[in-house]
């Protein structure tokens, strides 16, 4: 393929938030009484708020409100913003900075395809929020990874065909989102578990413009 842009997830690919939005989600579980781990969150890397909220209810056998969701995304937002709080441009991962370099080098652009309604927080907060050619976020579409909506509107916005596009994840349900975009899949984590994808690589810091351009 000639890769004409890259498309990036945020929470676990560009910085380490993913594990904030654990902690925050096991902290409610802990207080519904529902048991919920490290491995039930594999399953929600990816999922938007609601989604991730039913599910943990759903392992709990919990059938709640409308009124009382919402209350409960309200509170774990709470909780994941203090959490996050302290996040500079420190919280980057290495790899990020010199990766977008070698891609704008290259005329490659770069967007972002986040499942989060914090993603411009957070990329602000990162200092890399002027580096991205398009922002999708979880704000703009209407249906969650796996769905497709996020990265095809992140391409359209950039301006190249989903073939031209290459998406990076670190969650299930973001790889399948990218491989129904019709786009090729890197995954950032472990290779078994991200079966999806067309290579996986350990983080962000090892993918090279080189091994892109080879997919
Ligand atoms: C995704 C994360 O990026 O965003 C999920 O992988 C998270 O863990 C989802 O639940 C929604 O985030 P937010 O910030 O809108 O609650
Ligand atoms: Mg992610």
């Amino acid at each position: 393929m000639s890769c004409r842009a890259v498309i990036f997830d945020l929470d676990g690919v560009l910085t380490d938030t993913a594990i904030y939005h654990f902690y925050a989600w096991k902290a409610l579980a802990d207080e519904l009484g529902i048991a919920f781990t490290e491995h039930d969150n594999e399953q929600l890397k990816g999922v938007d708020r609601l989604g991730s909220l039913r599910w943990i209810l759903q392992k709990g056998d919990l059938t709640l409100s409308t009124a009382d969701e919402a209350r409960l995304m309200q509170q774990k937002n709470a909780h994941y913003l203090e959490l996050i709080d302290h996040i500079t441009p420190d919280n980057l991962y290495p790899g990020v900075q010199p990766l977008f370099a070698e891609l704008k080098r290259s005329g490659i652009k770069i967007g972002l395809a986040s499942a989060s309604k914090n993603a411009a927080f957070v990329v602000e907060r990162l200092g890399i929020a002027t580096q991205f050619d398009y922002i999708a976020d979880a704000n703009q579409v209407t249906n969650s990874k796996p769905d497709p909506e996020v990265f095809l509107l992140a391409a359209s916005g950039l301006g190249v065909a989903p073939q031209h596009c290459i998406g990076v994840e670190d969650a299930l349900a973001g790889i399948e989102a990218i491989n129904r975009a019709g786009m090729k899949a890197i995954g950032i984590g472990d290779a078994k578990v991200l079966s999806g994808a067309s290579k996986v690589y350990p983080d962000v810091a090892t993918i090279t413009l080189t091994n892109l351009l080879k997919l």
